[in-house]
Parts: structure tokens; C-alpha cells; sequence
């Protein structure tokens, strides 16, 4: 990697990439560890930009002109080379219908490629201005108590409105024939954080979601049979009968309400992305910048026609959680199955959270590493610099009222440096894992419609697994159980709750190649209408495992269980097991409980065709559970990438281009000695050695020797 190299004072127009063919980074070849994956492509990385981007929010619009050089200069000076503009801005870009002024805009793009930042453009729909939803309520989202929401905050546009869907195609086809060409525009963000997935419920709405069912069953005796409707009369004669569901309802009803809800999303951001690209050069990307583990939509379909997907990455109050930040940048990572940007992380603080508490000085520097680490090739802070006004005066920015950089500044500075200077490393590269996590949304909703013991966490249950797994294997992909799963040497499926036959074919598949399914409780219960299948749990794979859930219980209190796995408590959930088969070997029982469960078959296991089916039907306690999880994935093979590391020490690896680059976060406040397998370069700090220290949040990132 050469500093010279990435010198600012290349001209923008060549660093942002606009007269470069837009193919994409060469696939990466993997190493012989992983070596049946194959990244594909990283379209998070501009083809001519750095390979990774240093970004902020920033407002123009909010600013007089004269402010822009000033702040554009502070940006660039702290290594800042990407900004996400004008999500909100329609007032500002249609001030009245039709009149649009993007000149404004285009100045500031332009001013800010003379400081070698490219833009990304978001399209502003999260915020509709007065003068449309004055005009046309209808375009204003009807709450649930009837009420039409009113102007003045965001996300008050109505997804399902054909009239608001218009008005969105419109602004944003003006935006893409004015920008679509521009070269410092690198890509489009479309609407903001997808309105939090708000729905309206008004008359038009519900027709529409009632079309979209009769789409689905064609008849209503389809639908009728697959909700089982005789269950309280709840028969449909005519279509117009199905209500939207308010509190409880049916749960193949519920089900489908976030299925339409996912499709109405979808809708609007496709329109949108579709107005765009037609005007648009092939080389500008499409993202959205989601949430994390919110759950409004299924993710894996909303972001079928994104290049990538993005997320805003906020801790709120207290401080990072290693593990859960980890797992929710692996989960996004998946809803594409390739890299993904951090759009949108915290200089500080927040202003939403309870108690709106600063990350620790070198928190958020360690935070930003991580998402590289795991396959972010961006990271944008919000905001820049407070409106005056508007709702977010107390969160955090990195310069201050007076424009003059406030203390956490000099740590973005840092990392632009780091950035800048180690770029070239990461080109190219993207995370590899052996081990996978699945993650499905109709099995989470599922258990969300009824949870039935109150402390049963879909969410919980997948990061209990995810923890001792990341720990081991220092690479784990979360991923949709409908893609390829031969790749991994093992898989876990924590609350797999809804499995239809095509699901359960397709893991079988997985296992008689050779892999590893790990099942956990309440798997295998549902099927794609959320109804009970008629084979005991697990469903359609009970037969393969020769063994079965005989029955399914809340827990009062803690069960003890023990066996060759271990020993240590059943909490919260636990599953009597039965092994119907001879060759189904049982792993972990029972101790005394509450009679049904005493002796009785808590993890089972069977080896079928090349690989193995493992069941465990209860939520462990969380030592128990980490010891069968690192177990499980030993015995099939799963090492770590570089060792053991010490407790609070992150290792992630990311390869391709013919590199192979690692990445190590202390994320404590104590200092931590490691040792490493072998003598490794470590880019960051000292001379190549096999021995170093990692001062409380810190990072070194290594290639070999
Ligand atoms: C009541 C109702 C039943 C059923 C049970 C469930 O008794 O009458 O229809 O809902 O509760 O506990
Ligand atoms: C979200 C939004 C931003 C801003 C931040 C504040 O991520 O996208 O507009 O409101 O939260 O934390």
C-alpha cells in the first residue's frame, strides 16, 4: 500500500470514478480454508474511489451558500470523502409543484468534488412537503385510530397512495435526469430508513391489500382453507370482507399483512429506483440505508434490486455491545450476501435514547473498524453539523453551533488517515466464513404473533448462538435459509419456527452433501401460511432426524439438563424430545423439572447421508449453550481464523484480490497482550512481530509477513 498514492490533490473527477467503465471489483479469490466460496462481486467499492469511504450526512440546504467551502474544507481536511445529501430536502428541491430547483444542489455537488468528496444522493420521500399533502390528504399515512397524520414531522407519506407513489416517481425521475449523469454522484439512497415501515390504513389500503391477497390465492376458498377461517366464524365470502389486522388476528392474516406491508415497500422503492436508472448512468448504485434487526419488512426481498444494502448503526445509551453490533453488521451483510456501507453511525451521541450518554473517546474509532472488519466498505456519521432548528438540536455532530469542530472530530480524523492510508488492502476483499446463522423473518414474526413464554427472544436466541460461534470460527454469515448453504461446514437455525416443505427439501439437501443443521427449539413448527403443520416439530424433517418433539413447554423455572454435551439449565422453553430412530443418539436429557420433561431426551442427533441433523429443544443457559455450539462446529470441522484471543478481542478477516487482511479490535477498556500464530505485519502500529499489545479500544489490522 503506497500513502503517495492517495494523495488528495487528484483531481475528483478521477478519484470519484466517472470515466471508468462501471464494472465492478474482480471477484475475489478466496482462500483454500474457504475455499468453496466465491465473493462475487463488491459493488460497495466505486470503481476509481477508495475502496473505503470516510462519509457524513450533510445539509446544505439548511446553510447558507457562503457556509458550504468552510464546511467542505473541514471535511475534507479530517479525511472525509463521501456525503449523503438531500433525503430531506423536497421543499427545498420543489418548492411548488413542478418548479424544481436543483441548482442549488448541483452547486453543492460540485463544491464538494473540489474537495475530493463524491455524493450520494438521497431521494427525499420520508418527507413530503406541505404543499402537496395540503392539496391531497389522501397522501398523508391514516393512522390507526382513523386520523390522517399531519405535516411537520417525517414518514407522514402514504406508501400505498397511487397519488404519493406519482408524486415520489416524479421527484425522482427529475433528480435522476438532472443527476443520473453528474459525475461526482456516486449512487442513490432511496427514501430514509424506509419510513419505519409505516403503514396507512386507510379504505385504499386495505382494497389494495386485499387485491394483493387475492393475487396470492386466487380463490377464497384457498385462502379460507389455508387460515383455517371455520376457526371463530372468521369465513370469507367476498374479498372486501378481510380486514387489515389491528392487535391480534389470525396468524396466517398477520402474517400476510407483513408480507403485503414488505411488497408495498418494495413497490415504492423499486418505482423509485426504476425512474432513476433509466436516466442514469450503469455506474451509479442504489441503496437503502435500513435499521438493523427492525423487523417491519423482510429485508432479504426489499433489497432484491438494491446494488447493496446500508445501515445506520446506533448505539443509543450505554455502550457497544461487541456481540450484538458484530451480529447486526453480519445480518446486513446477508441480505445481499455481499458488503454493505454504515450510511449512518453516531458522532457521540444520540438525542433519542433515554439517557443520551457519549461513547467512551476511542469507542466510536473502534466501532468504525469493526464495521470493516465485517464487510462495511463505508462508514457515514450523522450529521454534520446541528440545524438550528428541527427536532435533533441535542444529537451529536461533528462540528459544533459555531461551525468549529467539536472534540470527537480529531477521531474522525484519525480514521480518514487510516482509511486513506490502508485502503488499497481492502480492495477487492470481502468476509469468508465456514459457519452460518440462519435468520428468517416469517419464522420471527411467527414467534413475535405468540410468543408464549413472555422471555423468549427470537432475536436473543440467534445472538446466544452467534456469540460462542463468532468467538470460534471469527467469521460468521447470518443468512436467508432459501440461499446456498453448501459453503458452510456447519449451519444453526436457532428459532426456524416456519418451514415448509421447500425449506425443509433444501436443508436436507445441505445435510445429505455433508453438512452440519443445527436446529434449535420451536423449529419446524409452521408452514409458508403460518399455519401447524400436522407433523410433530421438526415438520417435515422429523422423519430424516428419527426423533420429534413430543411436546413443547414454557418454563417456570429453570430445568436441569446433562448428558455428553454437558450440563447446566434448560430456561424459559423447553422441548421433551423423542428418538424414534435406532441409530439417533441422544445428547442432553432432562434432570427433574416438572414430571414430563424428567429423563426425557433434550438434544438429539443423527448422522444422514454425508452429514448430520442436530436438534436441541431448549434455550440454554448461555455457558451451556456456548459450549455445544463451539462443540458442534468443531467436530465439523470449523477452526479459528488466527486462535484463541483474549476475552473482549475481535478478529475478522477479510480476503479476495489475493489478499488476505485481518482485522483486531480490543473493544475494553483494559490493554490486551496477544500472540499470534505467527510472525504478521501489522499495518497500524510497529515492525512485524507474532507479539502485540491493543491499548483499551484498539485496533491493528495484519497481513502476512
Ligand atoms: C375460553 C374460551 C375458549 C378458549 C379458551 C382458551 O374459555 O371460551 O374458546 O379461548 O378460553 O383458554
Ligand atoms: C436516523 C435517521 C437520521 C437521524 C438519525 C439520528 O438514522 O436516518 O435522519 O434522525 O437517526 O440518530
Amino acid at each position: 500500500m503506497s500513502r503517495s498514492k492517495h494523495l488528495i490533490s487528484i483531481p475528483a473527477l478521477l478519484l470519484c470514478g466517472a470515466f471508468l467503465p462501471s464494472a465492478q471489483a474482480a471477484a475475489p479469490k478466496t482462500d483454500s480454508k474457504a475455499s468453496t466460496h466465491s465473493v462475487a462481486t463488491i459493488p460497495t467499492q466505486i470503481p476509481g474511489c477508495d475502496a473505503l469511504l470516510l462519509g457524513t450526512a450533510w445539509y446544505p440546504e439548511q446553510w447558507s451558500e457562503s457556509r458550504w467551502e468552510e464546511d467542505l474544507r473541514l471535511m475534507e481536511a479530517a479525511g472525509i470523502r463521501m456525503v449523503r445529501v438531500a433525503e430531506f430536502a423536497w421543499s427545498r428541491l420543489e418548492p411548488r409543484e413542478g418548479a424544481y430547483d436543483f441548482d442549488w444542489l448541483e452547486r453543492a455537488i460540485s463544491l464538494a468534488a473540489k474537495h475530493h468528496i463524491v455524493t450520494v444522493l438521497g431521494t427525499p420521500t420520508a418527507t413530503p412537503p406541505a404543499w402537496l399533502t395540503q392539496a391531497h390528504p389522501e397522501t398523508l399515512r391514516m393512522e390507526e385510530s382513523g386520523r390522517r397524520a399531519t405535516h411537520g414531522g417525517r414518514a407522514h407519506g402514504n406508501v400505498t397512495s397511487p397519488l404519493y407513489r406519482q408524486y415520489c416517481a416524479k421527484i425522482a425521475r427529475a433528480m435522476g435526469q438532472r443527476f443520473g449523469h453528474n459525475p461526482n454522484v456516486v449512487g442513490w439512497q432511496i427514501d430514509n430508513e424506509y419510513c419505519y415501515a409505516l403503514m396507512s390504513f386507510d379504505d385504499a389500503a386495505k382494497a389494495d391489500f386485499q387485491a394483493f391477497l387475492k393475487s396470492k390465492y386466487q380463490t377464497l376458498d384457498a385462502l379460507n382453507d389455508a387460515w383455517t377461517t371455520a376457526y371463530w366464524s372468521q369465513t370469507y365470502f367476498a374479498w372486501d370482507q378481510i380486514p387489515i389486522p389491528i392487535g391480534g388476528h389470525n396468524p396466517g392474516l398477520q402474517l400476510e399483512w407483513k408480507h403485503f406491508i414488505t411488497k408495498a415497500w418494495k413497490e415504492y422503492q423499486d418505482l423509485q429506483i426504476a425512474e432513476i436508472r433509466q436516466l442514469a448512468d450503469a455506474r451509479q448504485f442504489y441503496t437503502g440505508n435500513f435499521m438493523g434487526f427492525f423487523d417491519g419488512f423482510d429485508h432479504y426481498d426489499i433489497c432484491q434490486q438494491l446494488s447493496f444494502a446500508s445501515w445506520d448503526d446506533y448505539v443509543g445509551s450505554g455502550h457497544l455491545d461487541g456481540t450484538y453490533n458484530g451480529l447486526s453488521h453480519d445480518l446486513t451483510r446477508g441480505f445481499k450476501n455481499s458488503n454493505f456501507w454504515i450510511m449512518e453511525t453516531q458522532p457521540g451521541h444520540v438525542n433519542w435514547a433515554a439517557n443520551n450518554n457519549d461513547l467512551n473517546k476511542g469507542e466510536i474509532r473502534a466501532m468504525a473498524w469493526q464495521a470493516i472488519a465485517h464487510g462495511s466498505d463505508a462508514v457515514g456519521y450523522w450529521q454534520w453539523r446541528s440545524a438550528l432548528g428541527g427536532q435533533e438540536q441535542y444529537h451529536g455532530t461533528l462540528v459544533g453551533t459555531d461551525g468549529t469542530p467539536v472534540p470527537f472530530y480529531d477521531e474522525v480524523a484519525q480514521l480518514g488517515r487510516e482509511f486513506i492510508a490502508t485502503q488499497a488492502l481492502f480492495k477487492g476483499t470481502a468476509p469468508v466464513s465456514e459457519a452460518a446463522l440462519l435468520f428468517d423473518y416469517d419464522s420471527r414474526w411467527a414467534i413475535q404473533f405468540q410468543k408464549h413464554a413472555d422471555k423468549f427472544d427470537a432475536v436473543g436466541q440467534l445472538r446466544s448462538y452467534y456469540q460462542p460461534l463468532r468467538k470460534l470460527a471469527q467469521s460468521v454469515d447470518v443468512v436467508n435459509p432459501k440461499v446456498r448453504l453448501d459453503a458452510y461446514r456447519i449451519v444453526f437455525a436457532p428459532a426456524l419456527n416456519v418451514m415448509p416443505k421447500e425449506t425443509a427439501d433444501h436443508l436436507l439437501d445441505y445435510v445429505r452433501g455433508g453438512g452440519h443443521l443445527v436446529l434449535g427449539p420451536r423449529s419446524g413448527m409452521k408452514g409458508a401460511f403460518n399455519e401447524l403443520l400436522t407433523q410433530r416439530q421438526p415438520g417435515f424433517l422429523a422423519d430424516a432426524l428419527g426423533g420429534r418433539v413430543e411436546q413443547y413447554y414454557a418454563l417456570e423455572k429453570d430445568a436441569p439438563v446433562s448428558g455428553p454435551l454437558g450440563r447446566g439449565q434448560a430456561m424459559i422453553w423447553a422441548e421433551q424430545l423423542k428418538a424414534n430412530a435406532a441409530d439417533t443418539e441422544v445428547l442432553l436429557r432432562y434432570g427433574a423439572s416438572n414430571g414430563w420433561l424428567d429423563d426425557q431426551p433434550a438434544v438429539i442427533t443423527r448422522k444422514v447421508g454425508k452429514g448430520r441433523i442436530t436438534l436441541i429443544g431448549a434455550v440454554l443457559d448461555e455457558s451451556l449453550t456456548a459450549s455445544i455450539v463451539t462443540r458442534l462446529a468443531e467436530d465439523s470441522g470449523v477452526k479459528s481464523i488466527l486462535g484463541a484471543m483474549p476475552e473482549g478481542v475481535e478478529v475478522s478477516r477479510r480476503v479476495g484480490d489475493g489478499r488476505t487482511v485481518y482485522v483486531l479490535i480490543n473493544l475494553t477498556r483494559e490493554t490486551k497482550k496477544i500472540t499470534l500464530p505467527r510472525v504478521m505485519k501489522q499495518v497500524l502500529g510497529g515492525k512485524p512481530s507474532e507479539a502485540l499489545e491493543l491499548p483499551a479500544y484498539g485496533v491493528e489490522i495484519l497481513t502476512e509477513k
